[in-house]
């Protein structure tokens, strides 16, 4: 008898409904999958045949053949041992078939029949509810992450024998609801780092709070222990919760990584991502033979910090450039090429030199000028111009160091940035996917971005003193944007301007 089971596979972060046929017949025993099965999926085989046994069902000791579709669809994942158990059971006549068109399953088998948690099940919820299923059918360690969604019925079960209950008795079983408590358990966690704990640096906490309101990217540059580690870690403290829209980006791309720690509930944090400099292009960008989001897709919405810049590969750095341009990485296999979101704000740190204290107000520097000079050449001309705050941070003075803290509070900051990213929504209005100041694009700058005669002067004179590109003066006019925004001005000045110019010199200054 032949069974068809509804299942899902994951492309990208989109999911594609994939039908799962079974077909029980006279012949030899033996069980084949076809329709470009991994071998997650060929392992199914075994793990099926042993929980069916160890669950007390009978595994029929026939030809079974199971088939994939689409065929030219590459299938991954351990996702597909429930759909596959169910259509065996349904085509040996051990459960009702009738629903079996109306529902979709997943799920990973223990061989004691208890289901386990899979990934990337938000966006499979997503598309069970588009194609309009009457449910979804999933281990219950899943239900909560699809309940997200709203307008779908989910039915979280712990094990095998109560999938086949529910196939049977379908009216004894209600979805389960979106559980509120879990959900804001999330929200708010606010960062055991504070910006109150830093002293002086009144420079670089007002480049933190400008990279927060509109979403620049910062560079601090700085001799060894002057805190722009510190410093770094106190941004996502300063930065308001994820809009409901962004969560659910957000949260997609973490389902599909696997990395929900807390299923059943939204990310709610804006990302803050710190790959170690050790990491590769793959693991940074994306990659793998069923490519999985890398760490600039992980901090889409927040925060990629990269510590240490220059001890980065450079080819490494290198594939940072078309992401920040784009908002978006695109990852191209022979069968399939998927296309990432990567909508994040680059906040990295250096030395200003190889021995760390070029500038340093106590240490001398050791360095000679060409050594100063290939190691920012590392950098890269096209990298730097993409950082609109380049700050440089000094090591504290002995009376500072010995002095109390007297720096403002996180949550003072965060109102002000919240305030900011508010004015900028409120221009923005009908404009889709326009979230923050650094996200206009160059032919929208005209609009939102008209200079006075004093500001055009001034511009002009800092794009042929520093010999900025049109890249540089366009972020310009970003960054100045945001700090009229935060001043709580409608109209760009030449003080906003004049502050935006002298976030562009470091990198002019080696
Ligand atoms: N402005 C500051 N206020 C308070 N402590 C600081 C400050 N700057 C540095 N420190 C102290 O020095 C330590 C080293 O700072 P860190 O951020 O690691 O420096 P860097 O990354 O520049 O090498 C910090 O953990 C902190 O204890
Ligand atoms: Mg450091």
């Amino acid at each position: 008898m032949l069974a068809r089971v509804w299942s899902a596979s994951i492309v990208g972060i989109d999911a594609v409904k994939v039908g799962v046929e079974v077909d029980v017949s006279g012949g030899l025993p033996g069980i084949a999958i076809l329709g470009l099965p991994d071998a997650a999926i060929q392992e199914a085989k075994e793990r099926v045949k042993a929980t069916l046994k160890n669950a007390g069902f009978a595994f029929p000791m026939r030809k079974i053949v199971i088939n994939l579709t689409p065929a030219d669809l590459r299938k991954e994942g351990p996702c597909f041992d429930l759909p596959i158990s169910v259509g065996i059971l349904a085509a040996s006549e051990q459960v009702s078939a009738d629903l079996l068109a109306d529902y979709l399953f997943l799920g990973e088998l223990s061989l004691d029949g208890s289901l386990r948690p899979v990934a990337g099940v938000l966006p499979i919820a997503a598309t069970a509810q588009k194609m309009g299923i009457a449910g979804l059918v999933l281990p219950i360690d899943n239900a909560q992450e699809a309940a997200v969604v709203q307008g779908l019925a989910v039915y979280g079960c712990k094990n095998l024998s109560e999938v086949v209950d529910f196939l049977n008795n379908p009216g004894l079983y209600k979805p389960v609801q979106l559980d509120d408590k879990v959900e804001m358990l999330h929200t708010a966690s606010l960062h055991l780092t504070d910006l109150k704990d830093v002293k002086g640096q009144a420079h670089a906490r007002r480049a933190l709070e400008i990279a927060a309101a509109g979403g620049h990217n910062l560079i601090f540059v700085g001799p060894p222990g002057s805190g722009k580690t510190m410093l770094a870690r106190r941004l996502p403290g300063i930065l308001p919760p994820l809009e409901f829209a962004e969560s659910l980006e957000v949260t997609r791309i973490h389902s599909v990584a696997g990395l929900l720690k807390n299923r059943g509930s939204l990310v709610r944090d804006r990302p803050f991502r710190s790959p170690h400099h050790s990491a590769s292009g793959p693991s940074l960008v994306g990659g793998g033979s069923f490519p999985r989001p890398g760490e600039i897709s992980l901090s889409h919405n927040g925060i990629l910090f990269l510590d240490e810049l220059t001890e980065f590969k450079r080819d490494v750095l290198e594939f940072l450039r078309q992401p920040l341009e784009d908002g978006y990485v695109t990852i191209s296999r022979t069968k399939q090429s998927v296309m990432f979101p990567a909508q994040f704000t680059l906040v990295a740190s250096t030395n200003p030199c190889p021995c760390g204290y070029y500038g340093d107000t106590i240490q001398q520097c050791t360095c000679s000028p060409r050594q100063r000079e290939q190691y920012w050449a590392k950098l890269s001309g096209p990298l730097m111009d993409r950082i609109d705050l380049q700050v440089a941070v000094n090591r504290l003075k002995p009376e500072e160091i010995t002095q109390q803290s007297i720096g403002e509070a996180s949550l003072t900051v965060r109102e002000r940035v919240q305030q900011a990213r508010d004015r900028a929504i409120t221009r923005f209005q009908g404009e889709a996917n326009l979230r923050c100041n650094a996200q206009i694009q160059s032919r929208h700058l005209q609009r939102w971005c008209k200079l006075d005669d004093g500001s055009r002067n001034l511009l002009e004179a800092a794009i042929r003193k520093l010999g900025l590109s049109a890249r540089a003066s366009d972020r310009i006019l970003k960054v100045a944007r945001t700090i009229a925004d935060l001043a709580g001005d409608d109209e760009l000045k030449a003080n906003h301007i004049a502050e935006a110019i002298q976030y562009r010199t470091i990198d002019r200054m080696q």
